[in-house]
């Protein structure tokens, strides 16, 4: 077989015994990692149990790839240490992404908030991914099924089910828990955990919340309709946001509550202010306004879609006409407190927060700082975006950190 060709399931590892570099998972960062090395005449293999690479890039941002955030900073990540993002991500940038984006002739374009979208297709980011990788002489081994890795001499040894190999160094881009039924496994953990790394406790992020029975029976028949609200926990020093909030059939969705969820801790309230920088109830305080229940439901209807102005009247009415009733009124509709039940776990979460503690691994390269050769990039990685782009940049910046030295 010609190694520098980029290969295809079932050629199997059988010819491939030993290679300088083998990167465990074949998503956005393994294929990253991957090029980068190739560019460096390393020998690359990339493994994977997925009968394609990329999955999760072509199922993203809606089938067009929210491929990056052109405000990126270690500010919009979760993890244990906020500075540990900053040196991969100012070595690879928003800007560079894009210049190869703009290589492939790729049309892009910016959606909101600094959104960096695909115009037709995620499809192109990945057939990016993948001519770059054959030019690079990377070669990929699909439908292989990684069992474990260990230290062989001063090289790794790693068992498939294609067989045994040897690699001088090891990457382990194998992503977190999420979307399981999409081929997510925990073997990172285990690897790192093999070698004595820490691991933050996982926990799904980026997922919708699930209401207690009570809440539930209050509101979630109006599934379906959504208002602008910022959304925040009750732990001091953690972000708020302000973006659209969705009713679902068993609780809450929408961008702000997929944000906060990264940030909420099992059994604390959120806050909500339902009515961002507008005075709702001013219209009732003018001089000979109406004040009743229509002039009050017809207020709300300038923060909310009627059904739900509706209801969070009969739920939350005024306990008479009076100006301070009606502050207290106005004050509830923007410091209104939640507690959800749980979320929807790791089945519709978008990313796993937590993951190979930072503190074990080097900034500048993501190798151990434990174990040379060893390295960890992407969402394994205790380090994760928020929603619009962020995973992605932080999944090439980290790939292309390791790519440089592995
Ligand atoms: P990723 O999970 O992509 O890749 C890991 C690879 O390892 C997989 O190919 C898997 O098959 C393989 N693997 C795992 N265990 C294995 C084993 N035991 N043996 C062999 N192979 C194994 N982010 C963003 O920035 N913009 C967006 O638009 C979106 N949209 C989006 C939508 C949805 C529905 C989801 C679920 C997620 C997003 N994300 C996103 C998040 C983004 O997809 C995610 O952060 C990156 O794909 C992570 O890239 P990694 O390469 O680290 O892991």
């Amino acid at each position: 077989m010609n190694e520098r060709q980029l290969s295809r399931a079932g050629e199997g590892l059988q010819d491939v015994q030993e290679v300088d570099v083998a990167i465990l998972g074949a998503g956005a960062a393994g294929l990253m990692c991957a090029l980068e090395a190739g560019r460096r005449g390393r020998r690359v293999l990339v493994l994977d149990h997925a009968d394609k690479p990329g999955k999760k890039i072509l199922i993203s941002g809606g089938g067009r790839c929210n491929f990056t955030n052109l405000h990126a900073t270690a500010a919009n990540f979760l993890s244990q240490n906020p500075h540990f993002a900053k040196s991969a991500l100012a070595r690879f940038t928003p800007a560079d992404i894009i210049a190869l984006v703009e290589k492939h002739g790729i049309p892009y374009h910016e959606k909101t908030l600094g959104q960096l979208f695909c115009d037709r297709s995620a499809k192109e980011i990945v057939q990016m991914l993948e001519r770059e990788c054959a030019e690079a002489g990377v070669r990929l081994a699909l439908e292989t099924r990684i069992a474990k890795a260990t230290r062989d001499g001063e090289a790794f040894r790693i068992e498939t089910s294609s067989g045994i190999l040897r690699a001088d160094s090891v990457v382990v881009a194998t992503g977190g828990l999420s979307i399981p039924k999409m081929g997510a496994t925990g073997l990172g953990y285990e690897i790192a955990r093999h070698f004595g790394l820490r691991i933050v406790e996982p926990r799904p992020g980026l997922v919708p919340l699930v209401l207690h029975p009570d809440d539930r029976d209050q509101w979630c028949d109006l599934a379906g309709l959504s208002a602008e609200v910022v959304a925040a926990t009750a732990q001091p020093r953690t972000p708020a946001f302000r973006e659209k909030a969705l009713i679902t059939h068993r609780g809450l969705s929408g961008p702000a509550i997929l944000q906060i969820s990264s940030y909420w801790q099992a059994g604390q309230p959120l806050s909500f202010d339902l009515a961002p920088g507008a005075d709702v109830l001013a219209p009732l305080l003018a001089p000979n306004a109406r004040r009743d229940p229509p002039a009050f439901a017809q207020a709300l209807r300038s923060i909310f879609p009627t059904r739900l102005a509706e209801r969070w009247l009969a739920l939350h009415p005024p306990s008479d006409w009076t100006n301070p009733s009606l502050a207290a009124a106005e004050r509830q509709l923007h410091d209104w407190t939640l507690t959800p039940a749980g979320t929807e776990g790791y089945a519709k979460a978008e990313v796993t927060c937590g993951g190979v503690d930072t503190a074990d691994l080097d900034a500048r390269t993501l190798q151990s700082r434990a174990v040379p050769g060893l390295f960890f990039i992407g969402e394994v990685v205790d380090v994760t975006g928020w929603l619009g782009g962020y995973n992605f940049q932080w999944a090439w910046a980290s790939g292309f950190a390791a790519g440089q030295v592995a």
